[in-house]
């Protein structure tokens, strides 16, 4: 087995330990809490996309510092939210916004539920590319809308995920009013180049369906690619688009609820708080703080981040090409991988053919593929220090038979 280029000697201390979650309500962890393998393993969790570990100093002092001042009354977007963004958007992806766009909202599933009410009506399509972050797939029924689902390509030869054009073309009934994009993509780790971004905007101007654009995922690209927002393209339908980003998945605050629509259209942003329908609360003073802090002084610790999510990739990669009947198209960007195990499952006896399944009994908690509209596959996440990202793969190998220890 290859040696990863990188090593654990180029890794930061920080990555390399996480603090114990157990009893903090963590939903990661918590899944398997006093749960245990045949030969008492606590089974280790390797599912939810958040990460083990503790976030930035910089964001740690602007938490501090806010619940110094020790008033939590009801907040909306904080002066330095949108500036800091537009600033983040404009060094990071080359993308000038006006910060008057900026909605802050208290996560970006709530977000995707406003679109459906604000763009469609009940009974139209909202539609997306398969697999894919399963909120994409319920939130349309729980909204009375239609899920509209085109499958991406694995190319395996490429070893990229492509769009079938014909498929898509096909689905855009007049019915479907909304191109939910999941970019860059969760759980294949896809990034869209501009060409297939344009030719989206290109249908979606043809049939009138308008694009929101998650791109929660923009600050993790990890083969260096360009991350393009679709709003940023030259097209009338980035103009009337809908983009969601986050300080979440990247400085690992999740749980503080906070993220940002950004709605270039004027008539759009009037409409938006009426389509929460006061179902949604204001985001809470300490994420705006937090993600303040880390999109303004977070750089420095992101590259660090991004220095082990490089390397438990290459890890992880090459663990998956060494078990037979299992492999992965690397992702480009995010701490997920998608595992086809399908040649796997062909070759087992009915009673060992669930991947999910084998993966527990050998005390690993991947995401179960089939959730995501992945039949045959699982999700790792690989956000952790690369000692517990070991101990994973190990399980890994044990759960779907023996390969060569990597030597590592
Ligand atoms: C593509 C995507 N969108 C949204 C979310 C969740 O966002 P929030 O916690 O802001 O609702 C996730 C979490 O994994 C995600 O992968």
């Amino acid at each position: 087995m290859q040696k990863p280029d990188l090593t654990t000697n180029d890794l930061a201390a920080d990555f390399l330990q996480c603090p114990d979650r157990h009893d903090t309500g963590a939903e990661k962890w918590d899944r398997y809490q006093g749960r245990t393998t045949a030969t008492g393993k606590e089974i280790l969790p390797f599912w939810v996309a958040d990460m083990d570990f503790q976030s930035p100093d910089v964001v740690l002092d602007a938490i501090r510092k806010r619940t110094d001042h020790a008033v939590f009354g009801y907040t909306h977007e904080t002066p330095g939210f949108a500036s800091t963004l537009t600033t983040h958007l404009r060094e990071q992806h080359n993308w000038q916004i006006d910060p008057s766009w900026v909605i802050g909202v208290p996560g970006i599933v709530t977000g995707l539920s406003i679109t459906a009410r604000l763009l469609s009506q009940p009974g139209d399509g909202i539609l997306t590319l398969t697999p894919v972050y399963q909120p994409f797939l319920f939130l349309p029924k729980l909204a009375e809308r239609r899920s509209v689902r085109v499958p991406l390509h694995a190319d395996v030869t490429a070893q990229r995920w492509t769009i079938d054009w014909e498929l898509l073309e096909a689905a855009l009934t007049p019915d479907v009013k909304i191109f939910w994009l999941c970019h860059p993509h969760n759980p294949t780790g896809k990034v869209f180049t501009r060409e297939e971004l344009l030719r989206i905007a290109d249908l979606c101007e043809e049939h009138g369906v308008t694009v929101v654009s998650d791109e929660i995922w923009d600050d993790l690209i990890l083969d260096g690619s360009n991350h393009i927002p679709f709003a940023s393209l030259d097209h009338p339908v980035a103009r009337r688009s809908i983009t969601f980003v986050a300080a979440s998945k990247t400085w690992n605050i999740a749980g503080l609820g906070c993220a940002a629509a950004i709605v270039p259209n004027k008539d759009l942003r009037h409409q938006w708080r009426q389509a929460g329908g006061g179902l949604v609360p204001m985001v809470n003073p300490l994420g705006y703080a937090a993600s303040e802090a880390a999109w303004k002084d977070g750089d420095a610790w992101r590259q660090k981040l991004l220095n082990v999510l490089k390397y438990n990739k290459q890890c992880a990669v090459r663990a998956i090409q060494d078990i037979p009947g299992v492999s992965c198209i690397p992702p480009q960007a995010t701490y997920l991988l998608w595992i086809d195990c399908n040649e796997w499952i062909a070759r087992q006896p009915p009673d060992r053919n669930q991947p999910q399944h084998v993966c527990e009994e050998a005390g690993i908690g991947p995401s179960n593929g089939p959730e995501f509209g992945g039949s045959g596959y699982l999700r790792l996440n690989f956000g952790c220090p690369p000692a517990l990202l070991q101990e994973g793969l190990e399980r890994l190998r044990d759960a779907f038979g023996a390969y060569e220890t990597s030597g590592q």
